[in-house]
């Protein structure tokens, strides 16, 4: 079946968000791998390769369909963050943006009874309620730690040990 043209805008425009995420997770560790946050630089690192595999995954699925991916450009992402804190919320913030986007999509599919793209992009639905989820929780360890030198330092063990092996370990 033929993908409708606003959809496949709306595909190749995933495309560009998760390129995004990417490059605006591997910012924040960066930012922490300097500021002495191990742990939640290698969080941020795992992160930053789950939105890569999420951006081929779009790339692959597009062109599967023989339409060519449009790979864009990105945009720079902050060079310094205020505090984890900072990072966190943001992060929070990006993701629900991208859980509008996807079901956008998935709203798009329904309408032109799309059952290919509905199933593909249900991976996505499901990744983004455990992303969202995910910041959620951890923000809310700054609310019952606190942000004082020692909380945060729990917490950035805490990020440290939640690596890779949930959601997204099967790309
Ligand atoms: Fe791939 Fe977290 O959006």
């Amino acid at each position: 079946m033929k993908i409708s043209a606003p959809l496949v805008k709306a595909l190749n425009n995933q495309i560009s968000m998760e390129a995004n995420a990417a490059n605006a997770y591997l910012s924040a560790a960066s930012w922490c791998e300097v500021t002495g946050y191990d742990g939640a630089a290698s969080f941020f690192h795992d992160q930053a390769e789950e939105e890569h595999q999420h951006m081929l995954k779009f790339v692959n699925f597009v062109n599967g369909q023989c339409l060519g991916a449009i790979i864009p450009g990105t945009k720079q992402p902050p060079k310094t963050y205020k505090s984890l804190e900072s990072i966190c919320k943001t992060a929070l913030s990006n993701e629900q943006a991208v859980t509008k986007a996807i079901n956008h999509m998935v709203d798009l599919a329904q309408k032109d009874k799309d059952h290919n793209t509905f199933t593909f992009l249900q991976f996505f639905v499901n990744e983004q309620i455990e992303e969202e989820q995910q910041f959620e929780n951890i923000l809310q360890k700054f609310n019952l730690l606190g942000r004082d030198k020692l909380a945060i330092y729990e917490i950035d063990k805490l990020l440290g040990s939640l690596g890779t092996s949930g959601s997204d370990s099967e790309n």
